[in-house]
């Protein structure tokens, strides 16, 4: 029995190996600490948890999702007028996706094929390049620069790769980086769009996990960006629901539409209590937030002190869930230096290979620990010399 040669291009092989090298490490009686993972280590709030409980006795989410309307669409489009100051058409600029995930998926069916070209951050979320490649699609990778505030440079793209490029990908606030992006990079993006004819997926996974009263913006804000383009949001970091798997493609209608022909053929739409959950997590108030971030906000200083005591280089987000940390010059290989991290003192940091080859020579540490974790790793990375 066969598999298809292009499943070569999704098998994230790195993971893989972190596991087996925790494994391994505790094998040897280590108690590790990987700051590997982007998974929200805090519970949903009861009030969502008890909307969708209550909703769970209702026999008419027994059924399939398109047999019924919950308000999702109207929910996600008062989320984005009050915290964006977006105005979105329920029924034609919001479409229900489950998590990110599945709209990154289902963007790059709808646009890419053989002999086109996405143009792709790097470093960048790796799902971005291994499915535009599973599509039988070409990456061209997008170099984001410390010196350049991690944004790309869109004038610096030669004109042929322009002409077989259909889709440009961005991500602000950004993982792996954590940088955060202008308006007015995203009105260029808009710009460069219309002069290109090239479609625009902006990727605001981590909106609302933001500090020092940093407030992200959505990429729809900008004047002429629905006819370019949409945003994909989720209620995953947001809302501390990553398992619920809801998550939102709003903008422009033709293109959402034409995802949404893909999607009937690979799911069958968001289960109803989780749209109830959904709807109680968007329209309530939302103050419970500023708490949350507040603790993300200690555990970042913490990791970033004993980073920067470890001797690497880096800037203080003001969004994301992560660190993003340059090693000094003798440790150019992140790998190596990851796996020698953990075999010295039982901590994972991830390395920056793992985003792509633009991300060597950093690590990226995670801070979706229980602050404790946090505390104990850095002081395990203090008994380091570098
Ligand atoms: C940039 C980015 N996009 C999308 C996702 C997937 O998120 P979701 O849970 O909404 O599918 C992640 C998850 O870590 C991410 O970092």
């Amino acid at each position: 029995m066969k598999f298809s040669s292009r499943l070569q291009e999704v098998k994230r092989v790195h993971w893989h190996m972190v596991r087996k090298l925790i494994n391994a490490k505790e094998a040897q009686g280590v108690k590790t600490i990987s700051l590997a993972s982007g998974n929200p280590d805090l519970p949903t709030p009861p009030a969502i948890v008890e909307a969708a409980c209550e909703a769970l006795g209702n026999p008419t989410y027994h059924r399939y999702p398109f047999s019924y309307q919950t308000g999702y669409g109207k929910a996600v489009a008062s989320w984005y007028r009050d915290r964006f100051e977006v105005e979105l058409n329920p029924l034609t600029e919001v479409r229900p996706i489950a998590g990110s995930q599945e709209g990154i998926g289902n963007l790059v069916m709808t646009v890419m094929e053989p002999g086109t070209t996405a143009l792709i951050p790097a470093p960048a979320y790796d799902s971005y390049a291994r499915i535009t490649r599973f599509a039988g699609g070409e990456v061209y990778p997008l170099p984001l620069r410390a010196e350049n505030d991690f944004l790309p440079d869109l004038e610096a793209i030669p004109p042929d790769v322009l002409e077989r490029t259909r889709l440009l990908w961005l991500n602000y606030p950004n993982n792996p980086t954590g940088a955060v992006a202008p308006l007015g990079f995203f009105e260029k993006v808009v710009d460069f769009a219309n002069r290109n004819k090239i479609w625009v997926c902006h990727d605001n996974a981590y909106s609302d996990v933001c500090f020092d009263g940093y407030q992200a913006p959505s990429f729809l804000s900008v004047d002429g960006a629905k006819e370019v383009g949409i945003e994909l949001n989720t209620l995953s970091k947001a809302f501390n629901m990553a398992g619920w798997r809801l998550g939102m493609a709003v903008g422009n209608p033709d293109l959402l539409a034409a995802m949404a022909f893909v999607s009937f053929n690979t799911s069958m739409g968001l289960f109803g209590p989780s749209q109830i959950a959904a709807i109680e997590a968007l329209t309530a108030d939302k103050s419970w937030m500023q708490e949350r971030n507040e603790l993300y906000r200690q555990r970042r200083d913490i990791v970033v002190d004993g980073l920067r005591a470890l001797g690497l280089k880096l800037r203080r987000p003001r969004a994301t869930l992560y660190i993003w940390a340059q090693l000094p010059p003798a440790y150019g290989d992140s790998l190596e230096f990851s796996k020698w991290v953990l075999d010295q003192v039982g901590v994972w940091i991830t390395a920056g290979i793992f985003f792509g080859p633009a991300g060597e020579g950093y690590v990226r540490a995670s801070i979706t620990l229980p602050t404790e974790d946090l505390v104990e790793a850095m002081e395990r990375l203090r008994t380091l010399k570098l």
